[in-house]
């Protein structure tokens, strides 16, 4: 079983930026814990803060691994290339945010990119991608 965990803009700050909201621990180190939480899953992680750059990698994966986990921060609300992008490969995406994007302001309760998702996970904050995780790699998925 074949993860890819993207992260989009900003969140390579996670654990600095408004950690009221994002919480303070940094993604490398939750990585190395989901690592060890799925020892059974192949696991690999980018981040960009680059539109193309997240189109490029879904590309990329898109084709070969089992499911991706897409947190695309901003760009949720805004991208009809990363719509199309999730809509143009095989692998399914499954949609992630950490905060609940529904008890925020009103911009961030629009994402382009849940109609291409399998579902959406937000607002349980870093636990959201081991649910994700839990999911892809459940029978639910592989079927
Ligand atoms: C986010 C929610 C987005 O609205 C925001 O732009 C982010 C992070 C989240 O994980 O809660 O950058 O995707």
């Amino acid at each position: 079983m074949k993860i890819q965990i993207i992260n989009g803009p900003n969140l390579n700050l996670l654990g600095k930026r408004e950690p009221e909201v994002y919480g303070s621990k940094g993604f490398g180190e939750f990585f190395t814990e989901l690592q060890k939480r799925f020892p059974t899953v192949e696991l690999s992680y980018y981040q960009s803060n680059i539109e193309g750059e997240l189109i490029n990698k879904l590309h990329e994966v898109g084709f070969n691994f089992d499911a991706v986990i897409l947190n695309a921060g901003a760009y949720t609300h805004t991208s009809i290339a990363l719509h199309d992008a999730i809509g143009a490969i095989k692998t399914k995406v499954i949609e992630v945010h950490i905060s609940n994007v529904y008890a925020r302001e009103e911009f961030r309760h629009t994402s382009l990119i849940t109609s291409k998702c399998v579902g959406l996970i937000t607002g349980f904050g870093l636990e959201g991608y081991a649910m994700a995780i839990q999911y892809a790699n459940s029978s639910a998925l592989k079927n």
